[in-house]
């Protein structure tokens, strides 16, 4: 949680000065492709606009949480993690990555991190741990991993291996190699064990009018994002084992009976530090 900010004063119904409801945020134009109802009506103009050009994103933002789903209950069960840290949270929504890993193991502790003031507002529900275990919320913007780490220590123990959830967030770095660094940054921080899970938007998993929608939301709503290619989204894993399949769409990464899920145009891996 940021100094100073109470997450359990329940605040005001309208938006913090901070929160801008005259254009369409991604944390809030993504819930409403979930079928959640925290957005304001600019929000919902341009993510139905989206839809018309690209009308499989809603599909995307569900295969995404599902992947988020599927990851935590690996890393949780069987890779043993009991540490989460989720970059680029968004607004609370089903199945958080806390309520996915303390559901498999209770004491596991998890902080999320975004820099949008209406995740902070929404910040209550992502901190009902179970009494075993841990979350915490803070602002940062993902270009700080060194203040993203700080907060985090306060928390987790970093000497003990962390899952570190970027889904959906690098797309809105551009610059590939600042990506590349602020992943490097985290991962170099923490020991072998650690993991680094990732989606990101690509245009070379079909996404019929996804450029298009791509360059829409650009004109119209913020933050600005990109697509990358296999090659790239592969870079940010540079240095791990990256876990079977490897790097597909997020829909059919360890889908088991849902292994024949249509792809969506959104890369999904899980890397592990050797
Ligand atoms: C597409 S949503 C993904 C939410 C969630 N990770 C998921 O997969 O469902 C991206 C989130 O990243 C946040 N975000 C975008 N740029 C960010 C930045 N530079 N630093 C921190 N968070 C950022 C947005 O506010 C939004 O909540």
């Amino acid at each position: 949680m940021i100094p100073g900010a109470d997450v359990t004063d329940p605040g005001p119904r309208t938006p913090s000065s901070r929160v801008r409801a005259d254009i369409a945020h991604n944390a809030r134009v993504w819930n409403h492709w979930l079928g959640g109802s925290d957005s304001y009506p600019v929000d919902r103009a341009v993510g139905d606009r989206v839809t018309g050009m690209y009308p499989s994103i809603g599909e995307v933002a569900r295969a995404d949480r599902a992947f988020l789903g599927r990851a935590v209950r690996h890393l949780a069960g069987d890779a043993g993690i009991g540490q989460f840290l989720d970059i680029g949270t968004g607004l609370p929504t089903a199945d958080n990555t806390h309520e996915v890993a303390q559901h498999t193991a209770p004491d596991a502790r998890v902080v999320y991190v975004d820099n949008d003031p209406i995740v902070l507002e929404h910040a209550r529900s992502l901190l009902t741990s179970s009494p075993e275990g841990a979350t915490e919320y803070v602002e940062a913007d993902a270009r700080d991993p060194e203040l993203i780490l700080r907060a985090a220590g306060r928390t987790l123990d970093l000497g003990r291996p962390v899952a570190v959830m970027m889904l959906g967030i690098l797309n809105f770095v551009l610059d590939t190699a600042e990506a590349r660094g602020i992943v490097t940054k985290l991962m170099d921080a923490l020991p072998s064990g650690s993991h680094l899970v990732l989606t990101h938007p690509t245009t070379e998993l079909g996404g019929e009018g996804n450029e298009a929608a791509m360059r829409f939301w650009n004109e119209n709503a913020t933050p600005p994002i990109t697509a990358r290619s296999r090659t790239e989204f592969a870079s940010f894993l540079d240095g791990l084992d990256v876990l079977e399949p490897g790097i597909v769409s997020c829909s059919r990464w360890r889908a088991g009976s849902h292994g024949l899920n249509p792809e969506v145009a959104q890369f999904g891996a899980v890397g592990r530090k050797p």
